[in-house]
This record gives structure tokens, C-alpha cells and sequence, in this order.
């Protein structure tokens, strides 16, 4: 190595471990700035994939807005991709899939230890040690897939219910949870149906302050008793579990319910247009509809918080998927998606991993441009990400934090007079 060389893999090295000491950071961190960081960073995601740099993200552009002319003419989009054939059917099993049918689902969420010891057998493979410290926590612990709950309210499913409202969400946003249910959360009845909201919580990632932001959530719950919380620690990669738990709750305690909307907690949501929406859409079958993302390409660079390397998924394109932000599905398609779920390893990335669960149904998921949870527009500091008119018409728009969600919600719920009808829905 002449000095040249030497100067250049010095660099390198400190560059590697700069990354992996702020991976970690973030991983590690306190949830509230972990979940925010993820969000922006999934914003940045969808900009980069606006230049030049084929292979930094996604190939498919999604529809930003790019002014107001466009925002006012923006129409109903609502793709079938490939019209596929949606098939009943869950293709042929591999071994070892729970082969049960709607009948046979447990009644009570019956795990109630938890023994899961890493999956030491990996450590020995070479694929495995060129990995990524928190890939191989991920994999590492893939196989544990059934945690105990810690709070559970089957009660609140009891009976027929239009539309339940389940919202990730974790230990320390408080606020954001007690706007929510001031605010589109509100549980009620509408049209003579029933809207029921639920946040699912995995436990607090700050071990310092975990025993205290428990004790915080059992006491808000307590109050609420809307908090389903499962024993697993609530991070970055372990989403897609709050995914398969949330399913499979959903498919233990929930017969009577006809459509879910899952979300993120920092969104703003009309249940009004969810409602005319479901109601212009109630003959369609495997409904599920939102921000959907196609040909959406695997970030194969390092950097990225969304990197996925080779050997977690090796294919061009992710299957269609939504946005993780806020999407509408089915009732009977949630039941299926849990089974269908069972059949796959777990992904890190959540909405992916769903994306994946409706291909191995044959279900592709429709795009509707009043869900926009990667942003309204293309600049985030555009003025129609604060124009109440655009909010009145839309079904789910990223992000909005607590105070200005209540302050949206106010204007929009005014006597608010909009020059434009826009129809969309
Ligand atoms: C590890 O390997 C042993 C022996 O091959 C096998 O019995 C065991 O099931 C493996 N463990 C996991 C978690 O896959
Ligand atoms: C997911 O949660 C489990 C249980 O708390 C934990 O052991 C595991 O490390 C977590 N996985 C990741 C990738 O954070
Ligand atoms: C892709 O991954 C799958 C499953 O991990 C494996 O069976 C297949 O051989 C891989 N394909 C390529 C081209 O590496």
C-alpha cells in the first residue's frame, strides 16, 4: 500500500464506522426521534428517486403535485394493476403452514411465555459475518415470531363494526395518541355504523427510561383502554411484527368487522371520505387501497436507512406495496393476509413485507391519490401542505405533528368555504 491507498482506506474505515455508530445510534435511541428520522428519511427516499440516480430508489414516480393548477385537477387514479386474476385461493403451501380455515382461528390470543433463543447457527456462515450488525440482530431473531400481550382488549371488537382504527404508535408519543382521539380517532357512530380505534405498542425502546414509560402507558391505558401492547421491543426492524400481531389479532378477536384502517401516528385522516369512499367501493372484493408504491427497487446502497442487502431479498422490484403511513383493506382480506403472512419469513421493512403477504394472494393493492403518506408535495415547505382545501378532500396525509394536526383539524372541520369542488373520491 503505498500512502495514497493507505490515506484511502483510512477514510473509508472511518467513514464505516461513523455509519455504524449512527445506525446504531438510531436504532438504539429514544423511539420518538427513531420513528420521525424514519419518516423524513423515507421522504428523502422518494425525492432522490425524482433524479438522476436510477438505482438509488424507487423506479416508479409517485404522483407529487407539483402546483396548484395540478392540485386542483387532480382526479381519482385508481389503478388495477395487471388485473390479476384476485384468486381465493392461497397457493400452494409450503410445509408447515398452518392449513386452518376461518372457523379454526383460536379464540384467545393463546401465547403466553416467550423462549426464543437466537438462531446461533447462522453466526458460522459468511454471508451472515459481512453483514451489518442490526441485519443480523434482525436475523438472528427472524424465527421468534409469537410474543405475550401485555394489554389486550378483545372487548373492543365485540359486535359489528364498520371500521376499525388501529394506529402504530410507541410508548413516549402520548400526545400524539391524545390528539388522535380528540380528533379523526374519535370512536362513534356515523350513518348508524360503528368506528372503533385501537394503537398497537410494542414496549419502550429507551432501556434507561423503560420501566417508567411503561408505567405511563398503563396508566394511560388504564384511562383509555385502547392500547394494545405485545412484548416486543418497539423497533425500527421489528414493525413488520407489529404487523403479524396486529393481523393475527385482528383474525383472533375481530368476526364482526368489516374495514381497518392501520396507519401512523402522526397523520391526518378523514373518516368522513374513508366513509364515501368505502361506500362507492362496496361491491369490491380483496379491497385495499392507499399509497401504493410499483416496481418500488430493493436500495442496495450501505447509507441508506432502507439498504436491503442481497441476501435478505435478492429480486429487481419489491412487489406492489402501500405506503405504511395510512391504507384501507377488507375485513375478510386482513383474515387472509394473517394466513398468508405465516407462510413467509419476516422482511424488516413493514409495508413491504405486507406487499409481499398480498402476492402470495394474488391481491394487488389499488392506488387512490387522496392517500398521501409519502407528502402532499414534492417541497415540503409548500404552502398547500398547510392549505386546509387540500386536506378537506384527501383521506390520509403525512406528517403532521400533534399541535398542527389539532389546528388542520379545526380549519378543516370550520365553516370552511373552498373555492374549487375537487372531486376525488
Ligand atoms: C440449528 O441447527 C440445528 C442442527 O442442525 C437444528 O437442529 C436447529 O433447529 C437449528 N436452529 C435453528 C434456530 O434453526
Ligand atoms: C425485536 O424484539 C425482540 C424482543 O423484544 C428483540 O429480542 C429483538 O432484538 C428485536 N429486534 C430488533 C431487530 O430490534
Ligand atoms: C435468491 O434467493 C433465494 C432465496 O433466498 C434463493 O433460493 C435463490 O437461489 C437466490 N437467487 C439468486 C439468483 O441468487
Amino acid at each position: 500500500m503505498n500512502n495514497r491507498e493507505r490515506w484511502r482506506f483510512y477514510k473509508r474505515a472511518t467513514l464505516m464506522f461513523f455509519l455504524a455508530a449512527v445506525t446504531l445510534t438510531v436504532v438504539h435511541r429514544g423511539s420518538i426521534d427513531m420513528k420521525s428520522r424514519f419518516e423524513l428519511e423515507r421522504q428523502v427516499r422518494m425525492h432522490v428517486s425524482d433524479g438522476a440516480e436510477p438505482s438509488a430508489a424507487l423506479k416508479e414516480e409517485p404522483t407529487f403535485l407539483a402546483g396548484a393548477k395540478q392540485f386542483w385537477n387532480i382526479a381519482v387514479q385508481r389503478q388495477n394493476l395487471h388485473h390479476q386474476q384476485q384468486s381465493e385461493l392461497l397457493p400452494t403451501a409450503p410445509a408447515g403452514e398452518p392449513s386452518s380455515t376461518e372457523g379454526l382461528s383460536p379464540t384467545t390470543w393463546d401465547v403466553t411465555s416467550l423462549n426464543c433463543s437466537p438462531n446461533l447457527n447462522l453466526s458460522h456462515q459468511p454471508w451472515f459475518q459481512d453483514l451489518a450488525s442490526n441485519f443480523q440482530q434482525f436475523l438472528l431473531y427472524r424465527h421468534c415470531r409469537l410474543f405475550p400481550m401485555v394489554f389486550n382488549h378483545p372487548e373492543k371488537c365485540s359486535g359489528e363494526i364498520f371500521l376499525l382504527i388501529v394506529i402504530k404508535s410507541v410508548a413516549t408519543q402520548h400526545d400524539r395518541r391524545e390528539v388522535i382521539r380528540k380528533t379523526w380517532g374519535k370512536e362513534q357512530v356515523l350513518d348508524g355504523k360503528r368506528v372503533k380505534t385501537l394503537f398497537l405498542l410494542g414496549r419502550p425502546s429507551n432501556e434507561a427510561e423503560r420501566e417508567n414509560h411503561q408505567k405511563l402507558v398503563e396508566y394511560e391505558d388504564k384511562i383509555y383502554g385502547d392500547i394494545l401492547q405485545w412484548d416486543f421491543l418497539d423497533s425500527f426492524f421489528n414493525l413488520t411484527l407489529k404487523e403479524t400481531h396486529f393481523l393475527k389479532w385482528f383474525h383472533t378477536y375481530c368476526p364482526g368487522v368489516r374495514y381497518v384502517f392501520k396507519g401512523d401516528d402522526d397523520v391526518f385522516v378523514s373518516v368522513e371520505n374513508i366513509f364515501e369512499y368505502l361506500e362507492s367501493s362496496k361491491n369490491e372484493k380483496n379491497l385495499f387501497v392507499g399509497d401504493v408504491l410499483v416496481k418500488a427497487k430493493p436500495i442496495r446502497k450501505k447509507e441508506n436507512k432502507y439498504y436491503i442487502p442481497e441476501a435478505l431479498y435478492n429480486e429487481t422490484y419489491y412487489p406492489p406495496y402501500a405506503g405504511g403511513g395510512g391504507f384501507l383493506m377488507d375485513g375478510i382480506l386482513a383474515r387472509r393476509l394473517d394466513r398468508a403472512a405465516n407462510t413467509l419469513e419476516l422482511f424488516p421493512i413493514d409495508d413491504v413485507f405486507l406487499g409481499m403477504c398480498l402476492e402470495v394472494l394474488h391481491v394487488t393493492p389499488t392506488k387512490h391519490n387522496a392517500f398521501k403518506t409519502f407528502g402532499l408535495v414534492k417541497n415540503r415547505k409548500s404552502r398547500l401542505n398547510r392549505e386546509p382545501c387540500f386536506f378537506k378532500n384527501m383521506i390520509v396525509v403525512h406528517k403532521l405533528l400533534p399541535l398542527e394536526l389539532m389546528h388542520m383539524w379545526d380549519l378543516v372541520n370550520s365553516d370552511l368555504v373552498c373555492s374549487q369542488k375537487v372531486e376525488l373520491l
